[in-house]
């Protein structure tokens, strides 16, 4: 068998043409959306994150303010701009690109952040809907992987789904997305046993390790369903996932690609819950 592929190039810009038609309506109503993102220093990978964060934004009309910061801002700097922003009636959400340079302990900026403009679904509040089942913001990855599990066509209920990857910023959430939808979830981590017995009993399988090719085609159960959110740059410079892709696409069912898998589902998956925050101006009440 070789699996269906899941475009989420293709299906990021379907779901970014729905965005278009509420942008539009929001800005009829004298609501244009805005966005704030803050990057503190020079990781080059964060740089091109953010750079297609914010054209992404615009793209789709959504106000898109970046605040680059030098590698040597204090946290109380971005703390401060945290205040800023978080009183600024411009800027429905916004993030602080992670990770941020040493100095700068990422829990007390996420913490400093208002949940209402927390587009990142990052803070404690936030994370807590998530965990009650009553979701407001969710993390963007997390997001744009549910978005593509149900592309895939499976019935989450009463499937096993297994998360390899324990990160606040996407096993967690993952797995309490996965839980909320009645999957049997297991939360692999780099201490698991046996971990490509663990792999193998799932029929879905969210790959969030951030090492390259990590998880073994030959581990995946026939016909499941794999999400590989790693993005990881070989030694010959080629941009792998953390799935081996090669021998997984003959026995899964529905596989994405890296890259052209989950990477377009985060940012469109961020612009989304923009929306959100931009909907919820227009309409206090609603
Ligand atoms: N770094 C990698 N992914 C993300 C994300 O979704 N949000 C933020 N703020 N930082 C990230």
């Amino acid at each position: 068998m070789t699996a269906k592929i899941l475009d989420g190039k293709a299906l990021a810009a379907a779901i970014r043409n729905e965005l278009a038609g509420e942008v539009e309506s929001l800005v009829g109503k004298g609501v244009t959306p805005g966005l704030a993102v803050v990057l503190v220093g020079d990781d080059p990978a964060s740089a091109i994150y953010v750079r297609n964060k914010g054209r992404a934004a615009e793209k789709l009309g959504v106000t898109a303010e970046i605040h680059r910061l030098p590698g040597d801002t204090t946290q109380s700097e971005v703390l401060a701009l945290v205040d800023r922003l978080n009183r600024d009636s411009a800027v429905d959400g916004f993030i602080v690109q992670v990770p941020l340079p040493e100095q700068i302990d990422p829990i007390v900026v996420q913490d400093a952040i208002s949940p209402a403009k927390d587009v990142d679904g990052f803070t404690p509040e936030n994370i807590g809907l998530l965990a009650q089942g009553r979701p407001r913001f969710v993390a963007a990855t997390p997001l744009g992987c549910m978005r593509l599990v149900a592309e895939s066509g499976v019935e989450l209920a009463g499937k096993n789904a297994v998360v390899v990857g324990r990160s606040n910023i996407v096993g967690k959430p993952m797995a309490m997305l996965l839980t909320n939808a009645h999957a049997t979830v297991t939360v692999c981590h780099s201490r698991t046993q046996n971990l490509g017995g663990v792999v193998g009993s799932a029929d879905v399988v969210i790959a969030a390790v951030g090492r390259a090719e990590m998880i073994r085609g030959e581990w995946i159960k026939p016909g499941a369903v794999v999400i590989d959110v790693g993005i990881n740059r070989t030694a010959e410079g080629k941009l792998v996932g953390d799935v081996e892709f090669a021998a997984a696409v003959e026995r899964a069912g529905a596989i994405t690609p890296v890259p052209g898998g989950v990477g377009p589902m985060t940012i469109v998956s961020l612009l989304a819950n923009t929306v959100v925050a931009a909907q919820l101006r227009a309409k206090p009440s609603g």
